[in-house]
């Protein structure tokens, strides 16, 4: 089983961009965890980032056949990314959006997400820990489901 980890604009720069907001673990570090921890749970995490909308879109069409969910941290696109949220839907695979900070506790406009209508669910705020709760929860509706 194979989960796609997609991190969308300016996610490269984890480690050094606003740590009060963001932590301090870089976007390497935080792809180690999740193969880790993709290890544990018997599935093959392929990650990508990119800082355009169309190479996510690529990316997606071009992997999600052979993949079985995908978690995502759009970044800025979460709130406009319509072509990213299509793409997404096209997939057929469930999704859960993740972000590091809580969007809701921040600027107005970032507290809409584009995204979180097509997904099954969103985690906020929760640091890198909630890339690996998207992992966990995605491994384990898909175990469940098969
Ligand atoms: C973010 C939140 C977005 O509003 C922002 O544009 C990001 C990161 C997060 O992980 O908290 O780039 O998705």
């Amino acid at each position: 089983m194979k989960i796609l980890i997609i991190n969308g604009p300016n996610l490269n720069m984890l480690g050094k961009r606003n740590k009060a907001i963001y932590g301090d673990k870089t976007l390497s570090e935080i792809d180690t965890l999740l193969r880790k921890e993709g290890e544990s749970l018997g599935v093959d995490i392929v990650s990508f980032q990119s800082n355009s909308e169309g190479a996510l879109i690529d990316f997606i069409q071009k992997n999600s056949a052979e993949a079985s969910a995908i978690g995502i941290n759009p970044g800025a696109l979460t709130h406009y990314g319509f072509s990213l949220r299509d793409a997404l839907v096209d997939s057929g695979l469930p999704v859960i959006e993740v972000h590091l900070s809580n969007i809701y506790a921040r600027e107005e406009w970032r507290a809409k997400s584009v995204i979180a209508p097509i997904a099954k669910g969103q985690i906020s705020g929760l640091g890198w820990r909630g890339y690996v709760a998207a992992l966990r929860t995605l491994v384990g509706e898909l175990k469940k489901e098969t």
